[in-house]
């Protein structure tokens, strides 16, 4: 499998840590230097499956296929406005695409577990070109009166075409399932028989487990995935880390002893925007035309599950 084009979409709407600090107790003295966050994109008017929508058609167009030959479409999404149909089919019904649409609901490492999946299906010949989407409005998720999670977050939507190739040298998913490191529920619609009480819980987060979570096992699959390879870490062109917080992402890359260009990072401006985050920065990598052919990159991301998943890829 190889990628052929990629595309994003954000919304307009641009929130710092100043704006933030209007109405909750916090500073851009405490968010920027434990987070790396100045800026996030957060949704007002627009509707996340028009993002979706728009981050697609870019990642069609840059292929140079049309939509009607994509024949698998994989939709990765924590929460949108419906809970039915899939956020895949709204985004199909949009641009006009008629093939199987599944969705995934892997939160961070999303892009990467829908990698997975295109890979497989291309591998197996039951697809030819499938089209991701990762669309994510977290910002919906938070409470707004809690600000050790709302500064985190950002939404957005990022896209990209696979078809056949064999630039997939490794993918490898991992789960630590545990429902009491990031969790978020809300009641479903009451019914005469219901007897359990059910309440509206915001996104909730143990903050220093997740930070371990995501640099041991990033590191761990990282250096596994290479070394099936025969590579180490300094063979890796760029590596494609999940934009959660700044301090995982160096905390990795020192790990891993990696120059700092070989680490593009895009959360300054973006916040964590859940699964979009990877193929968002992915996209804005390329459309800067930062990789050449031949290159190697590494994409890695973790979070809600908790799952995560590394992917070795020859540009
Ligand atoms: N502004 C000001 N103070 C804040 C704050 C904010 N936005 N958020 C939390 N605080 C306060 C806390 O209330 C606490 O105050 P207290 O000591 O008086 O109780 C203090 O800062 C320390 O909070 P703590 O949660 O222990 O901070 P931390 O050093 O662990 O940093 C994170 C918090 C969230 C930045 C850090 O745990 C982290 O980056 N975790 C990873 C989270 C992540 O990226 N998750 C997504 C992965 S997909």
């Amino acid at each position: 499998m190889k990628i052929i084009g990629t595309g994003s979409a954000l919304p307009r709407k641009v929130v710092t840590n100043d704006d933030l600090s209007q109405f909750l107790d916090t500073s851009d003295e405490w968010i920027f230097p434990r987070t790396g966050i100045r800026t996030r994109h957060v949704i007002t008017d627009e509707k996340l499956e028009d993002l979706g929508m728009a981050a697609a058609c870019a990642a069609i167009a840059q292929s140079g296929l049309q939509v009607g030959d994509i024949d698998m479409f994989i939709c990765s999404n924590v929460v949108n406005e419906y809970l039915t149909p899939g956020l895949s089919c709204i985004i199909a019904a949009g641009i006009g695409l008629r093939c199987p649409c599944i969705d995934i609901n892997c939160a961070c490492p999303g892009f990467i577990y829908a990698m997975d999946i295109a890979d497989t299906y291309i591998a197996a010949g039951r697809a030819r070109n499938v089209l991701v989407v990762c669309a994510e409005e977290p910002t919906r998720m938070t409470s707004w009166e809690d600000r050790s999670t709302c500064v985190l977050f950002g939404d957005g939507a990022g896209a990209a075409v696979f078809t056949a190739g064999d630039n997939v040298k490794g993918i490898k998913l991992n789960a630590e399932p545990s429902v009491d490191k990031i969790w978020q529920y809300r009641p479903l619609e009451p019914t005469p028989y219901v007897r359990k009480t059910e309440t509206n819980v915001p996104l909730q987060m143990n903050g220093r487990e997740v930070f371990r979570f995501a640099v041991t096992t990033s590191v761990r699959d990282i250096n596994e995935i290479l070394a099936k390879e025969g590579m180490t870490a300094s063979d890796v062109d760029y590596f494609m880390i999940h934009q959660a917080n700044m301090r995982i992402i160096e905390g990795i890359r020192g790990r891993l002893g990696v120059p700092e260009e070989k680490f593009p990072t895009n959360i300054q401006d973006h916040g964590n925007s859940s699964s979009a985050s990877c193929p968002i920065l992915l996209d804005e990598c390329n459309r800067k035309g930062l990789f050449k052919k031949g290159d190697k990159i590494v994409f890695s991301a973790f979070g809600a599950g908790l799952l995560s998943a590394v992917a070795l890829m020859e540009w």
